[in-house]
C-alpha cells in the first residue's frame, strides 16, 4: 500500500471507533490516508483523533479555505487511488446512490475517478428496509463497472441492542478488500490468462530411506492446488505437478504425480520449455538419503543408534533460474521461520526469480495444511505484505501482481 492515496470517508455510525483502527492499520502499511468526516460523525469522535492517527488534515467542511486555488475536495478526489467509506451509514449510502452532494464526503463520492469501497454498518431493521435495499442495488448497478466493493456487514450483537445483520465487518476483511482493490490497480488490463501456459508444482516430496520409509514434510498441497485452480479459471492451460497429497485435483486439471525431488526435477524440466509462468509452490526436500537401501532397514539388535547420511537434493528453483528464458516468469515460495524478508530477498536474487511469495510458517494463520495464508510478495522493486486471507485469494493476488509482466509476453499457441 506504500504511497497509495486512500480517501477514508467516515460517517456517523456507531462503529466509527473501528475506522480509527482502520486508519492506524493503513498508516502502518505506509498508505496516505486522507480522512473526510461527515458533520454527524464529528459528534461521535473528534476530527483531532483522526488527524493525529492519520497524520494528515481531516476534511469536514466543504467550504473551508484551502491554501491551494483548487478546492481541497477536488484535489483529494483527483489524487485518490481508492475512496473507502467506513462505516457507511444508511444516510450516506442513500446519498451516494442518488447523486446527492450536500457535504464534503458525498461531494467527493461523486467527484472521484477511482474504485469505491463501502462498508455499511447499521441497525438490522435499517439494513433490511426496502429503501436501503433499493439504494444498495442502485449503488451497485451504478458503481460496479468502475470498481465498487461492498464489504457486507456481518451478523451478531449490534450496538443498538438488537441481534442480526448490520455489524461492521471485521477490520481484517475490510483491509483485505482494500488490498485487493489496490493490487488490481497496481496491475493493468484484464484478468485473463487465456493463451498462457502455467506450470505449478504443489505438495511435499518424499525422500526414501528404504522401500517403505521416507523423509517428508507437512505440505498439504492446498496452496499449489489453489494456484492451479485460479490459473485454470482465468483461462490458462495448467500443468500441475504434485507430490503425494490427499486433496482433490481442481476441476479440469489432471495432476502429474511425483514422489521424490529427482522425479519432480525430471517432470518440471520435461515441461518447462513450453510454459510462460512457473510457480514452484511444492515443499521440496533440501536433503535426501545418500544411498537408498534396497531392502527394509532392520532394527539392529546390537546398537541403539542409527545414523542417516544425507546429501543435498538438486536445487530445482536455482536450476530453473539459470535456464529460464528471458520472457518466462519464475515464482518461488519461501516458507520461513525467521528473518522472512531478508531470506526471501536472498532467494529472489540467488535463484534469479521474478517473484518470491514469502510466508512466516510460525504464524498460526499461515503455512502448512490450513485454509489461510499470510504472505509477502517480494519482487525486484517492491515488497507487498498481504493480510491473512484464503489460499485461493493469495493465488488471485499473485496473478494480479504479475499481470503487467504477463502482458508483455507473447501468447504461445
Ligand atoms: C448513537 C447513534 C448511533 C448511530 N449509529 C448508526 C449506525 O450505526 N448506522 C447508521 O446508518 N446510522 C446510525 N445513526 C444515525 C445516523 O447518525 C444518522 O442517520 C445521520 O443522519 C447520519 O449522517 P451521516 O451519514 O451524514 O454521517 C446513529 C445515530 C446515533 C445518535
Amino acid at each position: 500500500m506504500k504511497g497509495k492515496n486512500i480517501v477514508l470517508g467516515v460517517a456517523g455510525g456507531v462503529a466509527i471507533h473501528k475506522s480509527l483502527d482502520l486508519v492506524s492499520q493503513l498508516v502502518k502499511r505506509d498508505a496516505n490516508v486522507h480522512v473526510v468526516m461527515t458533520k454527524n460523525a464529528t459528534k461521535m469522535i473528534q476530527p483531532l483523533q483522526f488527524q493525529v492517527i492519520s497524520r494528515k488534515p481531516v476534511l469536514v467542511d466543504l467550504f473551508h479555505l484551502s491554501e491551494n486555488w483548487k478546492p481541497y475536495h477536488i484535489d483529494l478526489s483527483d489524487q485518490a487511488d481508492l475512496l473507502a467509506v467506513v462505516p457507511a451509514t444508511a444516510n450516506i449510502i442513500g446519498k451516494m446512490a442518488n447523486g446527492i452532494a450536500d457535504d464534503a464526503l458525498s461531494t467527493i463520492a461523486i467527484s472521484v475517478n477511482c474504485p469505491t469501497l463501502v462498508a455499511p454498518a447499521m441497525n438490522g431493521h435499517m439494513y433490511q428496509h426496502p429503501a436501503m435495499r433499493a439504494n444498495m442495488k442502485r449503488l451497485k448497478r451504478q458503481l460496479e463497472p468502475q470498481g465498487l466493493k461492498v464489504v457486507e456487514p456481518a451478523s451478531g450483537m449490534l450496538a443498538c441492542g438488537y441481534e442480526g445483520v448490520g455489524r461492521l465487518n471485521e477490520l481484517e476483511v475490510i483491509l483485505s478488500a482494500i488490498e485487493d482493490i489496490l493490487m488490481k490497480k497496481h496491475s493493468t488490463g484484464s484478468n485473463n490468462l487465456a493463451g498462457k501456459k502455467v506450470l505449478v508444482t504443489a505438495g511435499p516430496t518424499r525422500e526414501y530411506l528404504d522401500p517403505v520409509r521416507f523423509i517428508t514434510n507437512r505440505s498439504s498441497g492446498k496452496m499449489g492446488y489453489a494456484i492451479a485452480e485460479v490459473a485454470h479459471q482465468r483461462g490458462a492451460e495448467v500443468i500441475l505437478i504434485s507430490g503425494p497429497v490427499s486433496i482433490e485435483a481442481p476441476t479440469g486439471i489432471s495432476p502429474i504425480f511425483i514422489q521424490t525431488t529427482n522425479e519432480l526435477y525430471q517432470a518440471v524440466m520435461s515441461k518447462v520449455d513450453s510454459v510462460d509462468v512457473i510457480i514452484m509452490a511444492a515443499a521440496v526436500a533440501d536433503y535426501q538419503a545418500k544411498s537408498v537401501a534396497d531392502q527394509k532397514i532392520k532394527k539392529s539388535p546390537t546398537t541403539n543408534e542409527l545414523t542417516l547420511l544425507l546429501q543435498p537434493t538438486i536445487d530445482i528453483a536455482a536450476d530453473l533460474g539459470q535456464k529460464k528464458k528471458k520472457e518466462q516468469i519464475l515464482i518461488t515460495f519461501a516458507a520461513e521461520t525467521e528473518n522472512l524478508t531478508e531470506n526471501a530477498k536472498r532467494k529472489l536474487k540467488s535463484k534469479n526469480c521474478d517473484l518470491v511469495v514469502a510466508n512466516d510458517i510460525t504464524d498460526p494463520e499461515a503455512g502448512f495444511d490450513i485454509e489461510t495464508n499470510v504472505v509477502t510478495l517480494i519482487d525486484k522493486e517492491d515488497s507487498y505484505q498481504l493480510p491473512v486471507m484464503s489460499k485461493k485469494k493469495v493465488a488471485e493476488n499473485i496473478f494480479d501482481f504479475i499481470k503487467p509482466k504477463l502482458q508483455s509476453i507473447e501468447i504461445t499457441e
